[in-house]
């Protein structure tokens, strides 16, 4: 697959039924670890950064740490941005060089939303970005670790309308959507089996390419049956901050006089790259490069 777009990917994914995790990362180490895992599972890479993670890393750093990568290991490494609020904020990331957006309308009334998707699609193009992600329905949740505290309860307003979806896909024109089936962002201390019916009749309406939010905590046999059943996105965020924060707290519990990051950090760099061959593992990436 050299030289293929991250949309080739996903229609490789599509047809195989696998799918690439997005790992979101904030800085040079997480990104590391990402990489070391990809690079030992032969797994192509996509790599993601929040708003607030891109406020920190800078969106030119994280194009061009991802750049070197790229030339370092060859492995095909791709960068979304990830919930972008505004049309403004990802055309910064598309100037900056990102290879893919995500379009997070989902707090703007839908007709809103549809419109402002589309100029991001226009301007995205433009660009040679081939993805761009939409979203109408907001998945729940935090970006942390919430595990002493129940999940929301649901109710099927909460989920995504298959008939909405349609809509939306074709009068935005764009490329993948973010559904609400169930997934939360963040960790839970309960969980919610996923609405893989209501997986199936989006996928029915002829929906492609489907992205999954909140990837951390869901069970790993219901994230193999969404992937069956046309999701080719699952986006990783919690899980990294908990394996390299806590490895980063163990490393300076145990070596209270260090100082030296490159003394302190190799811990947490290892355990990012455990948790991201994990999610390599559970959807399938290995050897798809
Ligand atoms: P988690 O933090 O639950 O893994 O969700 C990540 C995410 O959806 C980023 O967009």
């Amino acid at each position: 697959m050299k030289g293929k777009s991250l949309k080739d990917y996903f229609a490789n994914a599509r047809k195989e039924k696998w799918a690439l995790a997005q790992f979101n990362v904030s800085c040079a180490e997480q990104l590391q670890g990402v990489v070391e895992a990809g690079v030992q599972a032969r797994s192509p890479l996509l790599v993601g950064t929040s708003e607030g993670d891109a406020g920190f890393f800078t969106p030119s750093l994280a194009v061009n740490l991802v750049a070197f990568w790229k030339k370092e290991t060859d492995l095909p490494i791709f960068l979304n941005f990830d919930h972008g609020k505004s049309y403004e904020v990802l055309e910064r990331a598309a100037l900056a060089g990102y290879d893919a957006l995500h379009f997070d309308g989902s707090r703007f009334p839908l007709e809103e939303n549809i419109t402002i998707a589309k100029r991001v699609v226009e301007m995205a193009r433009k660009h040679h970005i081939s993805v761009v992600e939409g979203e109408f329905s907001e998945v729940p949740g935090g970006h942390s670790d919430l595990h002493n505290q129940e999940a929301p309860v649901l109710t099927d307003q909460d989920y995504t309308d298959s008939v909405v979806a349609a809509e939306f896909m074709k009068k935005s024109g764009v490329d993948t959507l973010a559904v609400m089936v169930g997934t939360l962002h963040g960790i839970f201390k309960t969980t919610q089996p996923l609405n893989i019916k209501r997986l199936q009749e989006i996928a029915l309406r002829g929906i492609q390419f489907l992205v999954l939010h909140g990837g951390s905590g869901t069970p790993e046999q219901e994230l193999k049956e969404a992937i069956q059943e046309g999701v080719v996105k699952v986006n990783v965020s919690t899980d990294l901050r908990v394996a390299f924060t806590n490895a980063l707290k163990e490393s300076m519990r145990e070596n209270p006089a260090e100082i030296a990051p490159y003394n302190l950090l190799p811990k947490s760099v290892a355990a990012v790259k455990q948790v991201v061959l994990t999610w390599i593992g559970i959807c399938g990436s290995v050897n798809k490069i």
